[in-house]
This record gives structure tokens, C-alpha cells and sequence, in this order.
């Protein structure tokens, strides 16, 4: 694991937005995962200026999203279908045909799960994935207790999260229960992940996420299992980690 903090959230999305950049630059048909949640809007908007200046081409890149809210149709705008489109689709040039994001809405919800993971493996696994965390350290929407061999399934939400995402509804009621997520076994499956977290609020995820103990009460503590995980984090949310190799605040604390 590679932990790399930075001074700012500018900082790190700048970080973020080169590591992708590099992967898609070596290979023009990068299968690309990718999440939402405020984390890395930063990154996109790197992302797009990058492809607005730099000519980032983005035409033959294949993108899953890890999850969806369920009964919310794609052009809520609350649904991950809308902040995909608003936050990077619309401004850069994947293909509509190769982007994958979960059906919110989908009749038969276990058949469509089967289908997304079907899918990954068609396009050939997953290149590089994009995380987040939450402040309980759920990774997409894998709750704490979230098995680490999951697969792409429906998963309740915990009353913690749905509060921290009711900022972006009306009403508490309308934040929606349920979630379609890839399951934390989809995720390990992908050859690179690269996990963005900044804030005070992640401070306790990314201690718990980076020093362990390996355990489902905090599904991100799994990254410590993979060959290829990069943490761009900034040093408010690498604040309380306390290992040896914390040396006041340098660039990357290891490898
Ligand atoms: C949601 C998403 C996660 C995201 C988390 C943290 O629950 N499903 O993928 O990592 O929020 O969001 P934020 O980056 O806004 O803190």
C-alpha cells in the first residue's frame, strides 16, 4: 500500500488526476472504475481540464460506477446516473455506449447484479478503481459488516450514512434505503484501486482503513490485502495514523 498525503484537497486531486492520467496515457482502453461522493470531484475536474488542455483522450476508456441508489431514476438529481454526467461525463469524451453505472431501477435487481459483474468480465476486469470512503469506513456502499469476499449486490444502508447523504435531500425520508454497490470481493478484483479521502471526517476511516485491524466492520481495511492500492489523502484525513513511518508529513509515508 501506498500512502501519499498532501497539503490540500487541490493537491491531492492534482495527484489523483496524474496517477489516472499516467494509467490511461500507457493504455488508451483502460477500464476505468469510478465513484462518486464529494471525494473525487476534485479529481474529475482535474480530469477534464486535463482533457480540455492536454487532449486526455478518453474515447476508447470503459467506465463501471461502484453503485447507485435504488428507486431513484437516472435523472433524479440525486442519483449517481446525474452526478457522473454533471461532474465528468458531460465534459469529457467517453463513450455513452461504455459507460456502466448500476440500474437504480432495474425490475429484477439480483439479474442485473449478475449482469454488471458478467460485464466487468467481458471488458476484462478492471483496469484501475477510483474509492472513496465514507466516515464509517464503507467502501462504496459496503456497510461495516459487509462481507470481503461480496460480490455486485443490494445492500441496506446504516442509518450513519444515510444521515451524512440526507445534506443532499429535502428530507431525511427521502434518502433512499437501499443500494445497488459492487461487493468489496468486485473491488479487490480490480488491478489497481486508487482511494482519495480529505477532511477531519475521514481521519478516523483512513487510520482504521491504513493500520488495520483487517476486519468487515471496516470494509476499506481490505486495501491492505491488495498487491496494487495508492491512498492520495490530505493530512487532515492522515491524522491520526501513528505508524512509525508517519515522518512529519512526508510526501509518501510507504510503500
Ligand atoms: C457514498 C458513496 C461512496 C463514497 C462515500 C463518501 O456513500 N457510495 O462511494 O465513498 O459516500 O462520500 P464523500 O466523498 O462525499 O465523503
Amino acid at each position: 500500500m501506498l500512502v501519499i498525503v498532501k497539503d490540500s484537497y487541490e493537491e491531492l486531486s492534482r495527484e489523483a488526476a496524474e496517477i489516472v492520467s499516467n494509467r490511461l496515457r500507457k493504455k488508451p482502453n483502460l477500464v476505468l472504475g469510478l465513484a462518486t461522493g464529494s471525494s473525487p470531484i476534485g479529481l474529475y475536474t482535474e480530469l477534464i481540464r486535463m482533457h480540455r488542455d492536454e487532449g486526455l483522450d478518453f474515447s476508447k476508456v470503459t467506465s463501471f460506477n461502484l453503485d447507485e441508489y435504488v428507486g431513484l431514476p437516472s435523472t433524479h438529481d440525486q442519483s449517481y446516473h446525474y452526478f457522473m454526467r454533471k461532474h465528468f461525463f458531460d465534459h469529457v469524451n467517453v463513450q455513452p455506449r461504455f459507460i456502466h453505472i448500476p440500474n437504480g431501477m432495474s425490475k429484477d435487481v439480483n439479474a442485473f447484479c449478475d449482469w454488471y459483474e458478467d460485464q466487468i468480465l467481458t471488458f476484462g476486469g478492471i483496469d484501475l478503481q477510483v474509492l472513496g470512503v465514507g466516515s464509517n469506513g464503507h467502501i462504496a456502499f459496503n456497510e461495516p459488516g459487509s462481507s470481503l469476499g461480496s460480490r455486485t449486490r443490494i445492500k441496506t444502508l446504516t442509518f450513519k450514512t444515510r444521515d451524512a447523504n440526507s445534506r443532499f435531500f429535502e428530507k431525511m425520508e427521502e434518502v433512499p434505503k437501499y443500494a445497488i454497490t459492487m461487493g468489496v470481493g468486485t473491488i479487490m478484483d480490480a488491478k489497481e484501486i486508487l482511494l482519495v479521502a480529505n477532511g477531519k471526517g475521514k481521519a478516523d476511516a483512513i487510520k482504521a482503513a491504513v493500520e488495520g485491524p483487517l476486519t468487515a466492520m471496516c470494509p476499506a481495511s481490505i486495501i491492505q490485502m491488495h498487491k496494487s492500492a495508492i491512498l492520495v489523502v490530505d493530512k487532515e484525513a492522515a491524522s491520526k495514523l501513528e505508524g512509525e513511518y508517519v515522518d512529519s508529513w512526508k510526501t509518501v509515508i510507504f510503500d
